[in-house]
């Protein structure tokens, strides 16, 4: 299983976007967590400054629409050069129908749960996605504490996963740091999303790296 780091820029500085992606040249992607007010109480950017950072940045772009109607919306995220997208299948009204449009115009489809949303009602929708995305804290805010309970749903997604037999990464997000992400590889995620775990560190880029050790290690156990 390939390890892959995915920071969060949500507790970055959002006045100099591209710089920070600077600071964590070897993360796999940028993950850009997208709040409308409306699915979660928060409200950060939308497809403009995507748009603006895929042209800045060497490393893809991850976007997470935590947002009302991804079915309308996601699209545009596509077209302003996020490599992936994932929606909420909360939130989604037509999910397999919303994940065929972003796998045809080009991007990779992810559909993220939160903490209370079990994946075994989804488990034949599987094979229509790149990426799973459990959530491992309430999704609005980042420096929250990561909710252990979450745990043995990533294990089950991980086998359902394995029964399926595709390629499909599962990624993890809320609370990921140096005391929690072997748990999390452990139980089965192969992609880290990490945000003031990253950002708060002194330096970035070597937490990055930190990270993906911890995690590989975990795996190989
Ligand atoms: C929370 C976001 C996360 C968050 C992660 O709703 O989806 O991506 O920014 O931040 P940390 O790692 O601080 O929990
Ligand atoms: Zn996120």
């Amino acid at each position: 299983m390939a390890i892959q780091i995915t920071p969060s820029l949500l507790n970055a500085d959002f006045a100099n976007l591209a710089g920070e992606a600077a600071r964590i040249p070897t993360a796999d992607w940028l993950h850009m967590d997208v709040m409308d007010n409306h699915f979660v109480p928060n409200l950060t950017l939308g497809a403009p400054v995507i748009e603006a950072l895929s042209k800045a940045a060497d490393q893809p772009i991850d976007a997470h629409l935590m947002i009302a109607d991804p079915d309308r919306w996601a699209p545009q995220f596509v077209e302003a050069g996020a490599g992936s997208v994932t929606f909420h299948v909360e939130a989604a009204h037509a999910p397999v129908r919303l994940a065929r449009e972003i796998r045809a115009q080009g991007a990779r489809a992810s559909m993220a749960l939160k903490p209370a949303t079990p994946i075994e009602p989804y488990a034949d929708l599987l094979p229509e996605l790149d990426m799973v995305l459990v959530m491992t804290v309430e999704p609005g805010f980042g420096g929250q504490k990561f909710l252990d309970l979450c745990l043995p749903k990533i294990r089950r997604t991980r086998e359902l996963i394995e029964r399926t037999g595709g390629e499909i990464w599962l990624q993890v997000d809320g609370g990921v740091s140096v005391e929690t992400i072997e748990r999390c590889a452990e139980a089965g995620a192969d992609t880290f999303v990490a945000g003031s775990a990253v950002f708060g560190a002194d330096d970035p880029g070597a937490m990055v790296e930190t990270l993906r050790g911890l995690a590989d290690a975990a795996c190989r156990h």
